[in-house]
């Protein structure tokens, strides 16, 4: 997704904003550019690619000024161009803005703005702002007002930063996030704390339809009408200055790497919350769990946990698709949203329609100042830290260390829970990747891969085939053994590789039966099991554990070998083409 960073402060901007966008690099995106304000004018240079060439090719960090933003952008209107990238100066120059999210009406400002004589010079949405700003501006000669009447204008999701020819920052945040960070040498905005983190771990969060002007005498804050507010000034946690590969090659294996710990830390210090989340779903008419991607095969997950140990019935619904069935949701409905970012839009439209319809909402969440946290009852922190790589990995495993405990508080204890042993069953597969290395390499150059589970392991290998589609591109999809007779059975052949999940547990006979079923057409077949058989042509085994826990450690293998068949195909498992981490648009 898009991010933006501004800055105004004692120092040079364009160092500090090209830094600030390199931490922010995870969100994902095509384009970059910075503007900065010196001598009474705003410079911009911008450019298509990756932080770092298109600094070293356009010397973004070579700009003047103490004042600044920048942006990288995820293109949603218009191809990914230079002239698409952000930053967006108004048709006079006197401004230039860069934006995240999506303006509805930026068709009709724009055409109405042409006809004032304002010129467009990109294809982009965000444009609309810049010249909008421009004319409020124009009209009343102050940025207070022009930023009110802007804000008034605009039909859609934004967060944006303008820069005005005065050298001042004025910024406005309607459902997309916006942080202000207060340093000592300066202040910061931000769509990540991730971005300014290593300057200052004091920030201000702005509230949804909140503006911020900042100038050299400090800073105010209004709401959309321009009346003041005042917010007081929050730390955040230091862990997240934690963003770096340290020796790892990549981010995705360091964050494979430490599910060991982070699968004890899930939910730490949460007793009480995980107490009131059992009352409240023991106590539910109607109980919902909702995700997106990883986050929803999570969730998958829990419905098999509650339903067989817990025996209480619970629906997951995809996130994106709430919106066409609505009707779920009364006062008497629980709703559990899952989410790593807290702020996937789809997730926050799902709930928003829940709140609306009377339910409590109830959230699993790695990032605790996120949206999604302000928008619910009781939340549960992942505790897992930041994760970079576009790929979840580490946090679907701390996802399921909070689904269980949960489903465990809700049985009184029945499953038997010891993370300590799942913790060393994660050592122990991930303390050989030799097997792994050299079966990925086979995966090099096929272009489709099945993976296929039975019962709790089918959400599992639908999150194994999540995992190998986005990092490695090979079309990957998973299925539940039963079906493969009713369809999937028809591409079986000696150019599909076939990875069955089948620990020793109930399921593991008929899943093996699949396997020789697949194995008659010519397949090649990759056991994922604590129990060897020749019908696999590769078996990586994994730790016998209890029934329950298998999901856990099952999936830690297969986020080793989408990792290494990227690097194998040589593409960049932190950030896989045309995805980005944070979705926040819809
Ligand atoms: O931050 P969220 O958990 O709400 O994100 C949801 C999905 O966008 C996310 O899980 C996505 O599918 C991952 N890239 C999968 O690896």
């Amino acid at each position: 997704m898009c991010s933006i960073i501004g800055y105004l402060g004692a120092n040079q901007a364009a160092p500090i904003l090209v830094r600030g966008l390199k931490r922010m690099e995870y969100r994902g995106y095509d384009s970059v550019g910075v503007a900065t304000f010196s001598e009474n004018q705003i410079s911009v240079r911008k450019g298509v690619g990756k932080v770092a060439e298109v600094n070293s090719a356009a010397q973004l960090d070579a700009l003047s000024g103490t004042v600044g933003i920048g942006h990288t952008r995820w293109a949603t209107h218009g191809v990914v161009t230079e002239s698409n990238a952000h930053p967006h100066p108004s048709s006079s120059g006197e401004l230039a803005i860069v934006h995240n999210g999506i303006i509805d009406n930026y068709a009709d400002l724009k055409k109405d703005l042409q006809q004032k004589g304002y010129v467009f010079k990109s294809e982009t949405d965000s444009e609309a702002i810049a010249n909008l700003l421009q004319y409020n501006f124009d009209q009343t000669k102050e940025i207070k007002k022009s930023m009110v009447s802007t804000v008034d204008q605009l039909k859609g999701n934004y967060a944006f930063v303008a820069v005005f020819e005065d050298g001042t920052l004025a910024a406005a945040r309607l459902h997309e996030p916006l942080i202000i960070g207060v340093g000592k040498g300066g202040y910061f905005i931000s769509s990540d704390v991730l971005g300014f983190i290593e300057h200052t771990d004091e920030v201000i969060y702005q509230d949804n339809r909140e503006f911020v002007i900042i100038n050299s005498t400090g800073i105010q804050i209004f709401d959309f009408e321009g009346n003041p507010v005042q917010h007081q000034i929050t730390k955040v946690s230091k862990e997240l200055a934690d963003a770096y590969k340290g020796d790892y090659a990549h981010f995705t294996l360091k964050e494979i790497s430490e599910q060991p710990i982070t699968i004890l830390k899930a939910g730490d210090n949460t007793k009480l919350e995980l107490d009131l989340i059992t009352e409240f779903v023991k106590h539910a008419k109607n109980l919902y769990i909702t995700g997106s991607g990883t986050s929803y095969n999570a969730a998958l997950v829990a419905k098999h946990l509650f339903s067989k140990y817990a025996k209480i019935k619970i629906e997951p619904l995809i996130s994106s698709e709430v919106q066409y069935s609505p009707n779920y949701f009364d006062h008497q409905s629980i709703l559990i949203a899952v989410s790593q970012s807290g702020e996937s839009a789809d997730v926050l439209e799902a709930v928003d329609i829940a709140k609306k319809d009377g339910a409590k909402i109830v959230s699993i969440v790695n990032i605790m100042t996120s949206s999604l946290v302000q928008r619910s009852s009781i939340s549960v922190g992942l505790n897992c830290g930041p994760e970079i790589g576009v790929a979840a990995t580490k946090s679907f495993t701390s996802q399921l260390a909070i689904l269980y405990k949960i489903a465990d508080k809700l049985c009184g204890g029945c499953m038997g829970l010891d993370f300590n042993k799942v913790s060393e069953s994660i050592y122990k597969i991930l303390s050989d990747h030799s097997k792994i290395q050299s079966i990925a390499k086979k995966l090099k150059d096929i272009s489709d891969i099945y993976v296929l589970g039975r019962g709790i392991h089918f959400p599992v290998a639908l999150e194994a085939s999540l995992k190998l589609k986005e990092i490695t591109y090979i079309h990957a999809e998973g299925l539940p053994g039963g079906e493969l007779k009713h369809g999937p059975l028809a591409l079986m052949d000696s150019n599909v590789y076939v990875i069955i999940i089948n620990p020793n547990d109930s399921t593991y006979t008929d899943t093996l039966a699949s396997a020789h079923e697949i194995k008659a057409r010519g397949a090649k077949i990759l056991g994922i099991s604590d129990r060897p058989n020749e019908v696999y042509d590769y078996w990586i085994e994994i730790p016998t554990i209890s029934e329950a826990l298998f999901p856990l450690i099952e999936i830690i293998p297969i986020q080793l070998l989408a990792y290494y068949s990227a690097i194998e195909k040589d593409t960049d498992p932190d950030y896989p083409r045309n995805l980005a981490k944070s979705v926040t648009v819809k």
